[in-house]
């Protein structure tokens, strides 16, 4: 597999502190064997996520000068309302501080207590979220999505004749809505076809339910559905988003991802007077007033040239390839991974490749671990450890896939990056057999991913 070289040049650098495997060791135990508490100068490369850690271009930069500090009506938001009406051709168009702000706003203002939203699958902030506003979130995701052994184009797709029964099982009343994931995160990053959004759409016009996009890597998806749906093979990034968008009445973003800032998110309303005075009312006490949202004005400098740039067509086949290059290298050292890869990195699918660990000791926690004292990588958790525990049982909850997430940061690792990463894997799966499952020796009742203390278990 040919890597694909770089459609940019490196201007500024931050140098990395190198490590050996006795500081590692030592910072992982200070950090309770939890990769959120360990200090970032102890990461030799840092995969944790690709939210809000990419590189900004000089444009991007030289924009944070031009930004416009005024508190309201700043030229800085009028260029990132051209920016990002022209893109997804809503009529409005509100700045925020990040993603969960966005779920903040619209989520209380669209819940009724007891009601379903459905989506193909949710977010981890966005389905509490949705719980804090007194909702209760379904996945339903196509069954090839969590098939990590088998190729399919679109394993984020929804399976939506498990919808349409759903709603018919639980009555139209009860359900709030439908959140259509794009990239589908937590499946591996895998892309939603217009098809299939297309179906989702008429499902939702079927029983009047309000269709919301979660679109915080909608420029990678855009890309997906370019290279595997025949019917956009010719037609530009911008087309595809608009399709896309066209199919929703409301979208929630990170910004942080796709649009290559480090802080920042949008909420976007079709055409809807009475949807966008409920999003203003929560606007205002949460993120500030409409024309900041929580953000300098620089920051809204920033997306709105991000929103572009994050769009272009060689950057995300150059942003698309990383991920398939590690993959590769992973198929030739038998590494087992959602496959395809999804557009923001490799899930690898540490239930398989650690047999030996149960589910309640944690695979993916404990693969991304050796992974840190092996070479200084940092992963994270897509398994059991980020679910958390039945809120009425207060059973542990098995998760469909146990994986590790090694997220790539935008426009920030290089080719021989991503092969210290694939070494170190192919060390770690020589001792796969020695490596420990991890239990829990302190957790909060919520998020306890983020924080909570564990400690290794011999197998
Ligand atoms: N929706 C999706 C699909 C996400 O992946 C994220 C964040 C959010 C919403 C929330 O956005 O962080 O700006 O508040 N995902 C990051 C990740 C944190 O690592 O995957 P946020």
């Amino acid at each position: 597999m040919k890597y694909i070289p770089e459609p940019f040049k490196i201007k500024v650098v931050e140098p990395l502190r190198m490590t050996t495997r006795e500081d590692r060791l030592a910072a992982i135990q200070r950090a309770h064997y939890n990769g959120f508490a360990l200090r970032a100068e102890d990461v030799y490369i840092d995969l944790q996520t690709d939210s809000g850690t990419g590189a900004m271009s000089h444009t991007q930069w030289a924009g944070i000068m031009l930004g416009d500090e005024s508190y309201s009506g700043a030229r800085s938001y009028f260029h990132l309302m051209d920016s990002a009406r022209g893109l997804f051709n809503y009529g409005y168009i509100q700045p925020v501080h990040q993603g969960r702000a966005a779920e903040k706003v619209v989520f209380p203002a669209l819940t009724k207590p007891g009601q379903y939203w459905i989506s193909n699958t949710f977010f981890d902030t966005t389905r509490g979220h949705v719980g804090l506003a007194g909702g209760r979130p379904i996945d339903l995701v196509c069954p090839e999505g969590l098939d990590t052994a088998s190729y399919a184009d679109f394993k984020g797709n929804a399976d939506v004749a498990a919808m349409r029964a759903f709603i018919a099982e639980h009555g139209v009343e009860n359900i709030a809505g439908i959140v259509m994931t794009i990239t589908n995160n937590t499946v591996g990053g895998q892309p939603v076809s217009v098809a299939n959004m297309r179906e989702v759409r008429q499902l939702a016009d079927e029983y009047g339910l309000l269709l919301i996009i979660d679109a915080a890597r909608f420029a990678e998806n855009a890309m997906f559905v370019k290279q595997r749906e025949a019917e956009f093979k010719n037609a530009s990034l911008k087309d595809i988003t608009r399709e896309t968008f066209a199919l929703g009445d409301l979208f929630t973003m990170s910004a942080k991802k796709d649009a290559i800032v480090n802080m920042g998110g949008l909420i976007g309303v079709r055409d809807d007077e009475e949807l966008v005075q409920k999003i203003q009312a929560n606007v205002i006490p949460f993120e500030g007033y409409l024309t900041y949202g929580g953000l300098a004005g620089r920051d809204l400098e920033a997306l709105a040239i991000g929103l572009e740039e994050g769009l272009d067509e060689s950057y995300l086949r150059y942003r698309i390839g990383q991920s398939e290059y590690l993959a590769a290298r992973f198929e030739e050292d038998g590494i087992p991974f959602q496959n395809p890869v999804g557009g923001h990195g490799v899930f690898i699918d540490a239930g398989r490749l650690l047999p030996h660990i149960p589910w309640q000791q944690f695979p993916g926690h404990a693969l991304a671990i050796e992974l840190y004292l092996e070479a200084g990588i940092r992963a994270c958790d897509i398994g059991s450890l980020l679910m958390d525990k039945d809120p009425v049982t207060g059973q542990p909850q098995q998760a469909p896939a146990e994986f590790t997430r090694l997220a790539i940061p935008r426009r920030v690792y290089t080719q021989a990056h991503l092969d210290v990463v694939a070494d170190a894997l192919a060390a770690v799966k020589q001792r796969a057999d020695q490596v420990p499952g991890y239990e829990i020796a302190w957790e909060p009742k919520v998020l306890r991913h983020f924080t909570a203390h564990l400690r290794p278990v011999k197998v």
